[in-house]
């Protein structure tokens, strides 16, 4: 990852985007996947999640995917690990992220990870205290994700003192970083603001990053709210794949494509080379056949003379 990037954004659409398609993407595609977004300059990739196979038979490939993905120069490779099993997979695999996953929704963890959240945040820090006995080079990043923070689609509102809560907790068990993510598409920038800005509050400085999914359009509409709230990390997927078996109603995440437009439009540099990224949607539509893709840079183009953000005067 390069010191010009003002905005770090994340490929989640090989978990997120796949846990809910049945239909097994070939490995070697993943493969492709992964190694055609990072030369468009994509700087991190969720390359899989550590669920046991039998529950999300897609996942059965995680160890071959890790490791062609780790073999790529300069790509940060996470993971989503929902228990310390999971994380003992990816720890042994050497990946660069572990992503933590629980839900602020007590219903929506029990359904989830068939757990209460208490039990969540106690098996996250059996995942820090695994962690710390690795060399100190060796450690994977440890970035917890706090699912249904927006919005719950069993429980309907979230109150933000309970995120607050989870949020420190995880924090004080040792998370290099927070994901807050409306795992179900209930957020609207003024909740966006209210929640990271009640988070920020509580948790000094340590970096927080958005999630969101799209569910009702109002996805790049709460990117920019989170950035208001001096965010810079996002999680994406190319096309807008996504959604959750789990979580009823859940579409997919923010497209990546339009995320890097609007970030590289407002003057912020993601790393991102536009029309390289378009391409690699290829990948998915020849796998995926009647999946539908969103994107409105990939129906319409770039606008015309548009310069991106790298090339222009300070
Ligand atoms: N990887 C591989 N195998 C695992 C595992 C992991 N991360 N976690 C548990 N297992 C295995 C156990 O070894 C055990 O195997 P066995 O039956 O051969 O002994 C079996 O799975 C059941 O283990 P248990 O600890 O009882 O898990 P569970 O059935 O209570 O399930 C979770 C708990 C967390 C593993 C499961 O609910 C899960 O993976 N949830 C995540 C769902 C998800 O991905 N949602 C979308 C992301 S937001
Ligand atoms: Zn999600």
């Amino acid at each position: 990852m390069t010191t010009d990037i003002d905005v770090v954004v994340c490929e989640v659409g090989l978990r997120d985007g796949l846990q809910s398609i049945e239909a097994f993407f070939p490995t070697e595609e993943k493969i492709a996947w992964i190694q055609a977004e990072a030369a468009a300059g994509v700087p991190a990739i969720e390359v899989t999640s550590f669920v046991p196979p039998r529950l999300i038979p897609q996942f059965a490939d995680s160890q071959a995917v890790v490791q062609a993905a780790l073999a790529i120069p300069g790509l940060r490779v996470d993971a989503l690990v929902p228990n310390l099993k999971g994380a003992e997979r990816g720890m042994e695999l050497g990946v660069h992220s572990l992503d933590f996953v629980m839900s602020v929704s007590r219903t929506h963890n029990l359904k989830n990870v068939r757990r209460e959240r208490e039990d969540s945040i106690e098996e996250f820090r059996r995942i820090v205290a695994a962690v710390r006995q690795l060399p100190a080079g060796q450690r994977p990043r440890l970035v917890p994700g706090l699912g249904t923070a927006l919005g719950c689609s069993y429980e309907g509102a979230i109150a933000v003192d309970e995120v607050v809560k989870c949020a420190v907790a995880l924090a004080e068990a040792g998370a290099d970083e927070l994901m807050i993510c409306d795992t179900v598409g209930y957020a609207d920038p003024a909740l966006v603001r209210k929640v990271f800005q009640a988070v920020r509050a509580e948790v000094g400085s340590l970096p927080l990053g958005a999630h969101f999914h799209d569910t009702r359009g109002l996805g790049l509409a709460n990117v920019t709210a989170a950035l208001d709230c001096g965010v810079r990390r996002f999680d994406a997927s190319l096309a807008g794949l996504g959604g959750c078996q789990f979580a009823p109603g859940a579409t997919g995440n923010i497209v990546m494509d339009d995320l890097c437009f609007l970030l590289d439009s407002m003057g912020l540099r993601t790393g991102v080379d536009l029309d390289k990224l378009v391409q690699v949607r290829q990948v998915i539509a020849r796998n995926l056949p009647g999946v539908p893709l969103y994107g409105g840079l990939a129906r319409s183009g770039l606008p015309r003379n548009y310069i991106p953000a790298a090339q222009r005067a300070a």
